[in-house]
């Protein structure tokens, strides 16, 4: 696994994993444990969110690990209930107090909802005290980042939006990197919808490498260049979804995989009134 550590560099010159670890619908009481796992694993890009309850948690297994702290890339998001400038730099002082660091690697806009302009202002100041070492967002479509980056004085570093292999983002991606912005996947495996490990496209480029399909995605998505930060509470997949460095998708195969793209979400859609007056009534606290 030579290249296991390998990173992409983003928009201000730092480095990140291109291979990470989610932690979205991991339980606060099975959270530390798994994070153990993933850190034993190999893994040392770590994703979590206030809005997944478990940052508590991830900060116990990052203490315990005893990895040094400028080895790990450690993410996490700020909620929409939290937007506005003087509840986003308190938030984010309580992430930073939950995982029991004193900076963030990575800190994003979960949602392109609310008041997130104020939030991008606390955030831009977070990133001047060197608190953060990067800031962007997650879930914006092309519009609202291109109406984020044209009103504000830094560019988000990164994007983290829904991509993988039904919903590909290639153009979007070519957007964002016109503008320096790293596309970074969740959901790679699109949370195992639309039967996706045993799609017969990806199960035979599997079998052609000796690799599984969750392998197939993942080398799928680095050779693209994007960051993708898959989740398993199960040791014996974190490892699986970290050997991906030894085998290279063929050009043929990239097309194959590319038919399989229906440019729509399986989730859901950041313009429907009703998920947006869902999403915005969430309360994480
Ligand atoms: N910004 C956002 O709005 C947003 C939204 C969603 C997710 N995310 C981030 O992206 C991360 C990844 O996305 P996700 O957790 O939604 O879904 P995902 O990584 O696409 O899929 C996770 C599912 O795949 C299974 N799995 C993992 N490895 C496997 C393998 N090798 N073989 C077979 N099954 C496997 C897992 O089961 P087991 O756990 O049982 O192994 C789990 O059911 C999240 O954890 C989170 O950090 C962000």
């Amino acid at each position: 696994m030579a290249d296991q550590n390998r990173t992409i560099t983003l928009n201000n010159g730092v480095t990140m994993p291109i291979l990470g670890f989610g932690v979205f619908q991991v339980a606060d009481d099975q959270a530390e444990q798994v994070v153990t796992d993933a850190l034993a694993a190999g893994y040392r890009a770590i994703d979590t969110a206030a809005s997944y309850g478990n940052e508590e948690a991830v900060g116990r297994a990052i203490a315990k690990s005893g990895i040094p702290r400028e080895e790990l890339f450690i993410t996490t998001k700020m909620w929409i209930q939290h937007t506005g400038e003087d509840t986003a730099r308190r938030e984010f002082d309580k992430s930073l107090q939950r995982l029991g660091l004193d900076y963030l690697d990575l800190y994003l806009i979960h949602q392109p909802l609310g008041d997130y302009y104020s939030s991008w202002h606390a955030m831009q100041k977070i990133y001047g005290e060197g608190l953060a070492k990067a800031i962007g967002v997650s879930n914006f479509y092309p519009d609202r980042l291109v109406d984020l980056i044209t009103h504000n004085d830094i560019v988000p570093a990164v994007n983290q939006i829904e991509t993988h292999p039904f919903f590909h983002r290639a153009d979007y991606q070519q957007l964002m990197s016109e503008h320096g912005v790293q596309i970074e996947s969740w959901g790679p495996f699109a949370e195992g919808k639309n039967d996706l490990f045993t799609n017969p496209v990806l199960a035979e480029i599997g079998r052609a490498h000796g690799k599984s399909v969750a392998q197939v995605v993942l080398r799928w998505l680095l050779q693209r260049d994007v960051v993708a930060i898959p989740k398993s509470v199960r040791p014996e997949r974190m490892a699986e979804n970290l050997d991906v460095f030894d085998f290279e998708i063929t050009e043929d195969e990239m097309i194959r995989i590319g038919a399989l793209d229906t440019g729509a979400s399986l989730f859901f859609d950041h313009r429907d009134p009703a998920m947006v007056t869902w999403l915005g009534g969430r309360r994480v606290d």
